[in-house]
C-alpha cells in the first residue's frame, strides 16, 4: 500500500524544500542582497505544484529521487522567476505573493529583474548537472528552454498582457493559458518521465494529452479563484484580474460553465492516464488536486 496522497505531497514538499535550498547559490555569498531576495523569493511558500508533478510524473518509470529533486528545482526556479516578474509594475503590479509582499515591493525593481534574471539561469545550471545519459540530459534542458521561452511561458504573458481590456474567443483564451501556464506544467510532467526513461512516441502522447488537460484546469481554477477567493486564503491580492480588466475564463464563460469545464477537464486527464494503470496514481491525485484546490 502507497501513502496516502496528502502524506506523500507533504513529504515532496519538504524534500523539494531542501533540494531547492542545496541547488540556490548560498544567501551569505556576495552579491548577499541578491542572493537573499532569490531565497526569499523561491523558499518557504507555493504549494510546488510543477514538482509535485514531476515525482508523480517520475513514479511511472521509477526515475531516480536525486533526479527528480534535481529537475523539480529547476522547474520551480523558472516558476519563481516567472511569478517574481509577472508581480512586477511593469505587468499585473502585485504587492502580495504567497502571502508575504512581493520582491519588488520588498527589496526594489531593479533588484526583481535581477532575482528573475538569475533564477532562470540558475535553473539550468541545475539541470544540465544531472546525471542521466547526456543525450537524455540535453532533450531535458531543451525541453524547459522551449517551454519557458516565446513559445510557451514568456509568449503566454506577451498576449496576456497584449489582452488586457479586449474580448478574446474561446481559442485564444485556451491559446493564451496553454502558453503562459501550461507549458511548463507539461514540461513538468514530461521532465519527470524523461528522468526515468527516454520516451516512446506512445508514453508521449498519453502523458501530452494528462498535461495539456491538466495545464488548462490550473489556469482556469486559477482564474475562478481569483474571482471567488479572498486575498488572505490566495496568499496574493483576489479580484486582481476584474480590476485590471484582464479576459479569463470567468470573464469570458461565467463561473458555473468554467467550474463545468475544469471538472471535464479532469476527467479528461484521468482518461489519458489509463495506459499507465495503478503506476498513474499520484498523477491522478493530482489532477483532482488542480480542480479541487482552494488556493
Ligand atoms: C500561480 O501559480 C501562477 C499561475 C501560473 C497561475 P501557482 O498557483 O502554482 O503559485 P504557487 O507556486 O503555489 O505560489
Ligand atoms: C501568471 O498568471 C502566469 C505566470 C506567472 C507565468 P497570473 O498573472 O494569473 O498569475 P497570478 O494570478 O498573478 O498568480
Ligand atoms: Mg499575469
Ligand atoms: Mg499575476
Ligand atoms: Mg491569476
Amino acid at each position: 500500500m502507497s501513502a496516502p496522497f496528502d502524506l506523500w505531497m507533504k513529504d515532496v514538499q519538504a524534500r523539494m524544500e531542501a533540494a531547492l535550498l542545496r541547488h540556490l547559490p548560498p544567501d551569505q555569498q556576495i552579491p548577499v542582497r541578491l542572493h537573499e531576495a532569490m531565497h526569499y523569493a523561491v523558499l518557504d511558500g507555493g504549494k510546488r505544484v510543477r514538482p509535485l508533478l514531476v515525482h508523480a510524473a517520475g513514479a511511472l518509470f521509477d526515475a531516480p529521487q536525486a533526479e527528480l529533486e534535481r529537475a523539480g528545482a529547476a522547474i520551480e526556479m523558472i516558476h519563481a522567476y516567472s511569478l517574481v516578474h509577472d508581480d512586477m509594475p511593469c505587468m499585473d503590479d502585485d504587492a502580495l505573493r504567497r502571502g508575504k509582499p512581493t520582491v519588488h515591493v520588498q527589496y526594489d525593481e531593479a533588484m526583481a529583474l535581477l532575482v528573475g534574471d538569475a533564477l532562470q539561469s540558475q535553473a539550468f545550471d541545475v539541470l544540465a548537472h544531472g546525471d542521466l545519459l547526456p543525450a537524455q540530459q540535453l532533450a531535458m534542458v531543451r525541453l524547459l528552454a522551449q517551454a519557458s521561452g516565446s513559445l510557451g511561458m514568456c509568449g503566454g504573458q506577451a498576449i496576456d498582457l497584449a489582452s488586457v481590456g479586449l474580448t478574446l474567443s474561446l481559442q485564444q483564451l485556451e491559446q493564451m493559458h496553454q502558453l503562459k501556464t501550461g507549458a511548463l506544467l507539461r514540461a513538468a510532467v514530461l521532465l519527470g518521465a524523461m528522468a526515468g526513461k527516454q520516451l516512446d512516441e506512445e508514453e508521449t502522447a498519453a502523458l501530452d494529452a494528462y498535461a495539456v488537460a491538466i495545464g488548462l484546469a490550473f489556469q482556469v481554477v486559477d482564474d475562478i479563484l481569483d474571482a471567488t477567493a479572498d486575498s488572505a486564503t490566495l496568499g496574493k491580492t483576489a479580484g486582481k484580474d476584474a480590476a485590471d480588466n484582464k479576459p479569463t475564463y470567468v470573464s469570458i464563460l461565467g463561473l458555473a460553465q468554467s467550474q463545468a469545464l475544469a471538472q471535464t477537464l479532469r476527467s479528461d486527464a484521468h482518461r489519458a492516464l489509463e495506459p499507465f494503470g495503478d503506476k498513474a496514481r499520484r498523477l491522478r491525485e493530482i489532477a483532482d488536486l488542480i480542480v479541487q484546490r482552494k488556493a
